[in-house]
């Protein structure tokens, strides 16, 4: 039995459909004063996974996340699997400042105490979170689909091979795992965090870093189409940068991918005026750049 939360539809539909499953019915709505009402439709079975994620509105789709776990144990489901393709408030794993909340402990007690027998997510910004649970959790990786879609949309059909471009030090094992895929090079630019949303960005000459044998000189980026990888695109700001850079370096075409396009205060457009030819990213969160569908990562998941 697979149940989509509303931010998270039409991936759960998909997901069923990989399964050979039906996926069951959700009634959401908000009351007047602005509560939210839930109505899970149909028999429940023993095994049950819910499917959503809580980006943006974030408090109403974890509220609605919680009411679903919660309904469904009462009502009878014996295991609740929960797969929360992006999950809010994971960025705060730890207190930075006194008297901070640990919001993604928070959430992740929230998300057990309702019921959660087992959890997954997608590249989680910091995989320390999954620790927070007492319950089986895993962080899956969007890598090989993000690979896939590329190389059947761009590159399958060309010689052309472009460079993957890790836009800070902690994005480059996502550029490994997709110029491994591919079958072509990656690097990575040095990102400098001046504020929630101000970046800088760095070259390194990344031959110089002795824990990066592989990586190519960022001289290498000339006439090169490079493709920037990250988990999370927020307001753009890191990618921007990397963008201005690349061009700056010769790049003759670069596009960018990620996990999950928050894509807040205009990012897409920002992005799109610093010279991005693409922006893709997955359906862990829904928007016009959506385009690398993760359903088949979660059936396979769930399958294991
Ligand atoms: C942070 O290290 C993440 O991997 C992303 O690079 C970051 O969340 C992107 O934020 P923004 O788009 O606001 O620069």
């Amino acid at each position: 039995m697979i149940i989509g939360g509303s931010a998270s539809q039409d991936l759960a539909s998909h997901v069923a459909k990989e399964l050979g499953e039906k996926v069951s019915y959700v009634e959401t709505r908000n009351f007047p004063d602005g509560e939210r009402y839930l109505r899970i439709g149909g028999a429940i079975e023993d095994e049950v996974t819910v499917i959503q994620s809580t980006g943006y509105p974030q408090d109403e789709n974890l509220m609605e996340l919680l009411f679903m776990i919660s309904t469904l144990k009462d009502l009878g489901a014996k295991r609740v699997r929960v797969v929360v393709p992006y999950m809010g408030y994971a960025r705060q794993e730890k207190r930075f400042n006194d008297g901070e909340s640990v919001s993604a402990k928070i959430i992740c007690n929230l998300i057990e105490s309702a019921g959660a027998d087992e959890f997954l997510t997608f590249n989680i910004h910091e995989e320390c979170v999954l620790d927070f649970f007492n319950i089986p959790a895993r962080n899956l990786s969007a890598m090989p689909a993000i690979a896939e879609y590329m190389n059947k949309k761009y590159f399958r059909k060309t010689d052309e091979k472009p460079l993957i471009i890790a836009p800070d030090k902690g994005a480059y094992g996502f550029a490994q795992e997709i110029s491994e895929i591919i079958g072509c090079d990656c690097t990575y630019l040095t990102k400098v965090r001046l504020g929630p949303d101000k970046v800088e960005t760095r070259i390194v000459d990344v031959r110089c870093d002795s824990e990066s044998e592989n990586t190519v000189n960022i001289d290498s980026v000339k006439g090169m189409h490079a493709v920037i990888i990250d988990d999370i695109i927020a307001t753009g700001g890191t990618i921007v940068n990397a963008i201005n850079i690349l061009k700056q370096y010769g790049a003759s075409a670069v596009d960018v991918c990620c996990v999950h396009p928050i894509l807040t205060n205009n990012g897409a457009t920002r992005i799109y005026e610093a010279g991005a030819g693409k922006i893709i990213g997955t359906n862990s969160l829904s928007s016009d750049t959506s385009r690398v569908s993760l359903a088949k990562s979660i059936a396979d998941a769930l399958r294991e």
